[in-house]
């Protein structure tokens, strides 16, 4: 399973898409999902989340993104990866650490441990970090309709969850890369692919 992270407007939604036509281009069976909302009750968690005006406790947001990953996990990406498929996820456990802790400030050792009785162990392949400052990001998600909860959040919290992915990377170098995406989308996309067929190598 190779993951997508980054805070808001960081460009996954877009290099996701042109990562998948690379890969099946090549002749790779890939799978696109996402998180939250990667099944039905994942859609009715997602909107749950990200679309009520009330305030949520950040113990109640957590158990609604890890709800929402083990109905994935069970009804969607395990059966895909038992397909032989290249699962390619918009987000997982790394937006938990990053949202949920970094940026909520929940203790980091409870989301670690919750999210690893969900996910059983189930760990990204890879993970790809699309990096950049939140100021860039923010000023993407501005031109867009509408905004979500998070979306709303001031630029500190989406510096606080910036900081919080740049920190798992720095402790997990060999499994997140970090993709400065302030450069133009056909450059971005070609560090990823780079990196995507270079590790799908190794495990062929
Ligand atoms: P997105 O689908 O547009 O990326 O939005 C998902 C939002 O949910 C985004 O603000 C990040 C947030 N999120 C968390 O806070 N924790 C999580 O575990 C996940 C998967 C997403």
């Amino acid at each position: 399973m190779i993951t997508f992270e980054g805070i808001e407007g960081c460009g996954k939604s877009t290099q996701i898409e042109l990562l998948s036509k690379a890969l099946v281009q090549r002749g790779f069976s890939v799978l696109v999902t996402c998180e939250p909302g990667g099944t039905a009750p994942g859609r009715s968690l997602r909107q749950i989340v990200l679309d009520s005006r009330e305030p949520l406790p950040p113990i109640a947001e957590l158990m609604i993104y890890l709800a929402d990953r083990a109905c994935h996990l069970f009804q969607v990406v395990n059966p895909a990866l038992a397909q032989g498929k290249i699962v390619l996820c918009d987000r997982f456990s790394d937006s938990t650490l990053a949202y949920q802790s970094f940026g909520r400030g929940l203790d980091l050792e409870l989301v670690r441990s919750w999210d690893a009785r969900i996910t059983c162990g189930r760990r990204p392949d890879l993970t790809l970090l699309l990096d950049c400052p939140v100021s860039v990001g923010l000023g993407r998600v501005a031109r867009r309709p509408q905004l979500d909860r998070l979306d709303r959040e001031g630029a500190e919290f989406h510096e606080r969850v910036r900081a919080g992915f740049l920190d798992l990377a720095r402790r997990e170098q060999d499994r997140i890369k970090v993709i400065d995406t302030t450069r133009s989308v056909e450059e971005v996309h070609e560090s990823i692919l780079e990196i995507v067929l270079r590790k799908l190598e190794g495990v062929r």
